[in-house]
């Protein structure tokens, strides 16, 4: 195909991408809930059943990136997908959290390389919609032994994340990636610091990072260890974003969790 066939093609895709952006960006369901108001989530699931090998992570998020092609969607994406694959790699957690599930995109993306043995990823999200087509996308994927969605936020489940970790063995998270309410960044660490579950070593990836969670990393040099990558937005690259990882590196007491 010439170069000028092939950007003819292009033109109708990237419209309808902007379209479905600016659906949802306008969308007060979306803003509230954490769904579009067109059902794209769930078209997404039958798109990727229909387009995907089953047991096939790889071929699951192609298919997902495929589809975003012309809709667009609020998973991490490819270029973000692939710094976030190398944190995972460099830290290879046992016990992974993440904030902000989606449709499970980058859980799929943490967990294919998550290497140990018995590794797990637990994600929270917060749409109970979202919950089950992330859990049928994970599935089809091949991992749901390996990614435990769970329904609700940081605060609600806390209680369950004790034993979760309690029942591993483990004494703190090892990986986190914070992808969820930007307001939420900076109060849902320091929980999880407060808690003790997270602990010297661990990685803390957060996507989109605002201006709060921004501060507190740069006011943190002693306890964090960060590089800021800037980059493109989610399947919108002329959209400037930025993706931050950072390594704890501060002892925390011993923590007895009540
Ligand atoms: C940007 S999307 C996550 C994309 C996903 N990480 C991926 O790349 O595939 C944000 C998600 O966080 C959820 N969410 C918003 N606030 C939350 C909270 N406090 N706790 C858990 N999930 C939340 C939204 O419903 C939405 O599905």
């Amino acid at each position: 195909m010439t170069f000028i066939n092939r950007i003819r093609m292009m033109i109708p895709q990237m419209l309808s991408r902007l379209w479905s952006y600016f659906v949802f960006l306008t969308s007060k369901k979306a803003r509230l809930t954490g769904q579009s108001p067109d059902g794209r989530e769930a078209a997404l699931l039958n798109y990727v059943l229909s387009k995907a090998e089953e047991g096939n992570a790889e071929a699951v998020l192609a298919a997902i990136d495929d589809y975003t092609q012309s809709v667009w969607m609020m998973n991490i994406g490819k270029h973000k997908g692939s710094i976030l694959e190398s944190a995972v790699q460099r830290c290879e957690p046992k016990l992974a959290l993440e904030l902000g599930t989606y449709c499970g995109y980058s859980a799929i993306r943490i967990a294919s390389k998550m290497s140990k043995p018995d590794s797990k990823l637990i994600s929270l999200e917060i749409n109970p919609n979202n919950c089950n087509v992330a859990k049928a996308i994970i599935n089809h994927a091949g991992l749901a032994s390996k990614v435990d969605v769970m329904e609700g936020t940081l605060s609600d489940r806390l209680e369950d994340l004790c034993d979760i970790l309690d029942d591993e063995g483990v004494p703190h998270f090892d990986f986190l990636l914070m992808d969820h309410s930007k307001q939420c960044y900076l109060s849902d660490f320091l929980l999880l610091k407060e808690r003790g579950m997270i602990g010297k070593g661990s990685i803390i990836v957060s996507n989109n990072v605002g201006s709060d969670f921004s501060n507190y990393l740069r006011t943190s040099s002693d306890e964090l260890e960060s590089e800021e990558h800037r980059c493109g937005s989610e399947y919108m690259s002329l959209l400037p974003s930025i993706i931050t990882v950072s390594t704890f590196k501060a002892d925390l007491p011993m923590f007895v969790r009540t």
